[in-house]
């Protein structure tokens, strides 16, 4: 496995790569979320390249890039034993020279759930992504569905920017107790780490619904918000029952047929903020617009 820093470092490696070539791009502290997606990256591409950064853009300025958790050593590792050829770990000033002032905006599916709660957040995500992309030119990236928002983004600038690189999104890795994979639950004490299940009950909860009958999607939001209220540790940051492509809420009205539903929720979990979603995968949901 080469490791790189640098963007002359990365071009040589480059050059040398049998395509496809799959990107598995990471902030690090790898969990087994991470490492499935190098599975199939694996699986569907001659070579796998990966990236470690911590991208210090798409952190507000009070949320947790110092303390966002680390361990390159063991992260190099894990590549290593999964079957990476290539790992990128830029350094803050390679990503972001000094001078820099060019970014990637994604306008319309910005503008809610994560977004709207965490201003800049995706501009940082769609930059380093755009970046990661022009450096490594790979024919496949890899995404977990955990951050769907982040998925949509992406697929979305990688449409609009023509970027020759099918999106690969991957279902979430649970716990067997539920809770999503994420290198956040490190930050969780014992007490928390139980807490947290309360996202996927709620969920599941609500999944369970839709999948007797329910379809008001508001009906399918209170599931949610209910379980979530009856856990003393946690509290609700948002709930969403949005269509999976634009983001917009669904609500009360007329039935329409729709391909799916995007329920997805960000709750507070002591100082930890988690988010979690299920896709709907049916007709019934009902739209909102007449
Ligand atoms: O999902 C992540 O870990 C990050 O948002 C990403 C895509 C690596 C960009 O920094």
């Amino acid at each position: 496995m080469q490791i790189v820093t640098t963007l002359a470092e990365l071009a040589t490696a480059r050059e040398a790569l049998a395509a496809p070539v799959g990107l598995v791009p990471t902030m690090g502290y790898l969990h087994k979320g991470h490492l499935s997606l190098v599975r199939r990256a694996r699986d569907e591409c001659a070579t796998v390249a990966a990236s470690i950064f911590v991208n210090p853009t798409q952190f507000g300025p009070s949320e947790d890039l110092s303390s966002y958790p680390r361990n390159l050593d063991g992260d190099l590792g894990a590549f290593e034993a999964a079957g990476v050829d290539l790992v990128w770990t830029p350094t803050p000033e390679v990503m972001y020279p000094p001078g820099f002032q060019t970014w990637v905006t994604v306008e319309e599916v910005t503008k809610r759930l994560e977004g709207e709660r965490r201003p800049g957040h995706f501009r940082g995500v769609a930059t380093v992504v755009a970046k990661l992309f022009n450096g490594v030119r790979p024919q496949r990236a890899y995404f977990g569905q955990k951050d769907a928002q982040q998925v949509v983004v992406i697929r979305q600038m990688a449409r609009d920017l023509s970027y020759p690189i099918e999106i690969v999104v991957c279902p979430t890795v649970r716990e067997a107790d539920g809770l999503a994979m994420s290198s956040r639950n490190a930050y969780l004490s014992p007490q928390e780490r139980e807490a947290a299940t309360v996202l996927y009950r709620g969920l599941a909860a609500a999944r369970a619904a839709f999948d007797a009958g329910e379809c008001d999607a508001e009906k399918l939001r209170q599931i949610v918000a209910d379980r979530v209220a009856g856990e003393p540790l946690a509290r609700l940051d948002y709930v969403s029952c949005a269509h999976p492509d634009t983001l917009e809420e669904l609500g009360r009205g007329s039935p329409t047929r729709f391909s799916g539903a995007l329920l997805s929720l960000a709750a507070w979990v002591g100082n930890t903020r988690l988010i979690d979603n299920v896709v709907l995968e049916e007709e019934r949901v009902r739209d909102p617009r007449p």
